[in-house]
C-alpha cells in the first residue's frame, strides 16, 4: 500500500519542497562575497566552458538543446537536487580538508531541522507497518582524543524501505525516520530504526532526461544521513551506506568514502541487523 502512494513522488514536487527548504536556511553567505572573489570564481567557470566549446566545436543545436535544459530546471524546482548531485561533494571535500575526526560527505537537499528530540536509546518515528528489515545502529561521539562527548547531538534521517523521505513523497507521517537523539552522559546512542533502500533521483524532470541522454544511471547507494555535533566541537555533516550494498561504488553523487561503509551483523535475537559505528568530533 505505502508504495502505490509515495511513487506518486514526482521531481516537481520534492522539487519545489527542496527548494522551499534550501530558501529558509540561514547559509546565506554568497550574499556577502566580495566582488575580487565572483569575479575571479565566475570568470574561469566561463573560461571552461568556452574552452570546451571550442574544443568540442559545440554546435548552435546543442547551444540551444542546453538553454532549453537549463530554463527547464529551474521550472521543475530541480536546481537543488542538481547542485546536491553533481558538485556538491566537491565543496564538501574542500570544507573537510585539515579535520582530524570522522569524514565527512555532502548533505543533500532532504535535511529538515527540528525533528523530534529522542533519548539515547531510541526508536525513530515509523508507521505502525513500516516495511524493511530492522536496523540497529549504536555508537559513541568522542573527542579526537578519545574522551566521550556527554549529550552530544546526532540527528539522523534517511530514506524508507522504498527509498522515499518524509516532506519530500507525499503519504508519509511528517517526522518519518527523522530524529534529534541526544546521546547519554558516556556519549553512547542506540538508534532502532529500518534499512533503508538505495534512493533514485526523480526521473520525471530535467534531472532525469539528463541522465537518459547522457546514459548514466538515477542511483545512490542506501545510506543513513547525519548530523552529529557537540559543544565546543564542529558539527560533522555525513552519511553511511551498506557494504555490499547495489550502487556503493557508483553513487551518482560521488558521494561514498570507504571510511562511511557499514558493514552490519545479523542481530542476535534474529531481528534484523545491527551495526555499531562511533563518531570523533575536532575541537571548533
Ligand atoms: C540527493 C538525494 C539524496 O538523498 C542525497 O543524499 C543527495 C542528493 C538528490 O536527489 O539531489
Ligand atoms: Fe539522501
Amino acid at each position: 500500500m505505502t508504495d502505490i502512494i509515495t511513487q506518486q513522488a514526482t521531481a516537481a514536487e520534492s522539487g519545489a519542497a527542496a527548494t522551499e527548504r534550501f530558501r529558509s536556511k540561514q547559509r546565506r553567505e554568497s550574499a556577502e562575497a566580495d566582488t575580487q572573489r565572483v569575479d575571479t570564481l565566475v570568470t574561469e567557470l566561463l573560461t571552461a566552458a568556452h574552452d570546451i566549446i571550442r574544443r568540442h566545436k559545440v554546435t548552435y543545436a546543442e547551444y540551444d538543446a542546453l538553454k532549453s535544459w537549463l530554463i527547464q530546471v529551474g521550472e521543475d524546482g530541480e536546481w537543488p537536487l542538481f547542485l546536491d548531485v553533481w558538485l556538491e561533494h566537491a565543496v564538501e571535500e574542500v570544507a573537510g580538508k585539515g579535520r582530524d575526526g570522522s569524514k565527512g560527505t555532502i548533505e543533500g537537499p532532504y535535511y529538515v531541522p527540528g525533528s523530534p528530540q529522542l533519548p539515547a536509546e531510541t526508536t525513530l518515528p515509523t508507521r505502525e507497518d513500516e516495511a524493511g528489515t530492522p536496523l540497529l545502529f549504536q555508537g559513541q561521539v568522542t573527542d579526537v582524543d578519545g574522551t566521550p562527548l556527554p549529550g552530544a547531538i546526532v540527528e539522523i534521517w534517511h530514506a524508507d524501505s522504498d527509498g522515499f523521505y518524509s516532506q519530500f513523497a507525499p503519504g508519509l507521517p511528517e517526522w518519518n525516520l527523522r530524529g534529534t537523539v541526544i546521546a547519554d552522559e558516556q556519549g553512547n546512542f542506540k538508534i532502532h530504526t529500518f534499512q533503508p533502500a538505495p534512493y533514485q533521483i526523480p526521473t520525471d524532470g530535467s534531472c532525469g532526461r539528463l541522465i537518459t541522454a547522457a546514459g548514466w544511471h538515477a542511483w545512490r547507494p542506501a545510506h543513513l544521513h547525519l548530523k552529529v555535533s557537540a559543544p565546543a566541537h564542529q558539527l560533522v555533516t555525513t552519511q553511511l551506506y551498506f557494504e555490499g550494498g547495489q550502487y556503493v561504488t557508483e553513487d551518482i553523487a560521488s558521494a561514498v568514502k570507504p571510511e562511511l561503509v557499514l558493514d552490519p551483523a545479523p542481530a542476535a535475537d534474529g531481528s534484523g541487523r545491527k551495526v555499531t559505528y562511533n563518531f570523533v568530533l575536532d575541537k571548533a
